[in-house]
This record gives C-alpha cells, sequence and structure tokens, in this order.
C-alpha cells in the first residue's frame, strides 16, 4: 500500500453540517427576494464563505458593494454559527471514527482539509479535533476549492507527498481541488454528481483499509 495519508474535508463528510449552510443562506436569501433553491446549493459545497454569497447574489442579480457583502457574509455566518454550537457528537456522520481510527492504527496519516473558518469549533463540539494530525482549514488558507491550497497544506503539515495521499470529498469544487493537487480523490455522495472522482462512495461507512487498498490500485492504472 502506497497511500501515506488520509485528508477528509469536514462539512458533508465527517459531519452532516451542509444541511445548516443551506438553511442559514436560504435564510438570507429569503431576505434578499433571491430565489435560492437546493440543487443551487450543490454549486456553494466546498467554496468559501465569500465565494458562497458571491454565487447566490449572480443567481438574484444583485450587485452590492463590499460592505454590505460583508455584512450579508456576517448575518449568515451568525444563523450558521447558532446552528453548530448546538451540535453534538450524534452528528457525525455513519462510519467517520470507526474508518479514521482503522487508518490511524495501520500507520497512516490522517488529515483534515476544509474551507470553513468554523472548523475548530465543530470539531470542539464533536470531540474529533484529537483523531485530526493536521488541520488545514479556511483560517490558514485563502485559496478557495478547486484551488488545492488547502490540500497541499495539509500534505505539507502531515510531511506528506501529495502523490501518496488520499482525499475525500463531497463536493464538486473539492475533488476538482484533489485532482488539481495530484491526490487520489473518492467522492463522498453520488456518482452522477462526482463525475470527476477516480472513486464514489455514498458514506464513509462504505469505507476500510481493503477498500481504499482497491480504490488506490484502480486509481494508479
Ligand atoms: C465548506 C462548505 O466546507 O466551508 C461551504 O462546504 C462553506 O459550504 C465553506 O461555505 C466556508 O465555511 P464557513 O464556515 O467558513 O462559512
Ligand atoms: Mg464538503
Amino acid at each position: 500500500m502506497h497511500t501515506q495519508a488520509c485528508i477528509f474535508d469536514l462539512d458533508g463528510v465527517i459531519v452532516d453540517t451542509a444541511k445548516y449552510h443551506y438553511l442559514a443562506w436560504k435564510r438570507l436569501a429569503d431576505q434578499l427576494k433571491i430565489d435560492f433553491t437546493e440543487k443551487d446549493n450543490e454549486r456553494l459545497k466546498g467554496v468559501s464563505r465569500i465565494a458562497s454569497l458571491n454565487i447566490i447574489l449572480e443567481i438574484g442579480n444583485m450587485h452590492p458593494d463590499d460592505r454590505t457583502k460583508e455584512k450579508y457574509a456576517a448575518l449568515k455566518n451568525e444563523w450558521y454559527v447558532d446552528y453548530i454550537k448546538r451540535m453534538t457528537p450524534d452528528e457525525i456522520l455513519p462510519g467517520s471514527i470507526e474508518f479514521i481510527n482503522e487508518l490511524r492504527e495501520a500507520g497512516i496519516k490522517v488529515g483534515l482539509g476544509s474551507a470553513s473558518r468554523n472548523t475548530p469549533l465543530i470539531l470542539k463540539r464533536v470531540g474529533m479535533r484529537n483523531l485530526f494530525d493536521a488541520v488545514a482549514d479556511g483560517n490558514v488558507v485563502h485559496k478557495a476549492k478547486p484551488d488545492p491550497e488547502v490540500f497541499l497544506t495539509a500534505a505539507k503539515m502531515l510531511n506528506t507527498d501529495p502523490r501518496f495521499c488520499v482525499v475525500f470529498e463531497d463536493a464538486v469544487a473539492g475533488v476538482e481541488a484533489a485532482l488539481n493537487a495530484g491526490m487520489i480523490c473518492v467522492g463522498i455522495g453520488s456518482g452522477k454528481i462526482l463525475t470527476k472522482a477516480h472513486f464514489v462512495v455514498p458514506g464513509l461507512a462504505m469505507m476500510n483499509i481493503e477498500k481504499l487498498k482497491e480504490i488506490e490500485r484502480k486509481a494508479r492504472i
């Protein structure tokens, strides 16, 4: 086995926070009278807070100045934090802890690569901070996925060659970021949406070391 590290996205892979992002953005869109659907929301997954806001404003054909944009983003984040500050370990997605523990026991490093600046709060709420050898999040990385910066930063923190890292991602932009980093990417969700991933599973409950080896073999052919 060549894999030296596995790097996980947070929202929608480890925890089910994608629904809270959607609810908070939807509330803002409703206030601005912008018709924002769950389908539009797919485009927001994995991208930064301000890039998400820009997509919503584009849908509503609105062009506010930068100060107003900052106000909107802060409002959304206030509503979002209201949800996540109440999170419990029950909201960890099935299979995440088991798979991460299996990796750790096998001596494979475990990293987190997320655009979210709320990563520390979420990890604290669900009690998972100690499971990650490195955390690259929106507080240390500034280029939004599909830029590879977040995954390359995680690989660097883990002292690992990107070619020997496997990324787990639920967002189209995140899959592209992993590929742009030269890493193997396992999509979490639907193969119809994550068409560029090397392999797609519905969730981490489907993952174990044997499956990882199989994915690695297929991706390297
Ligand atoms: C990503 C989410 O993980 O983080 C995006 O998929 C979100 O939907 C982004 O916009 C930034 O998150 P935050 O918590 O910093 O607003
Ligand atoms: Mg995600």
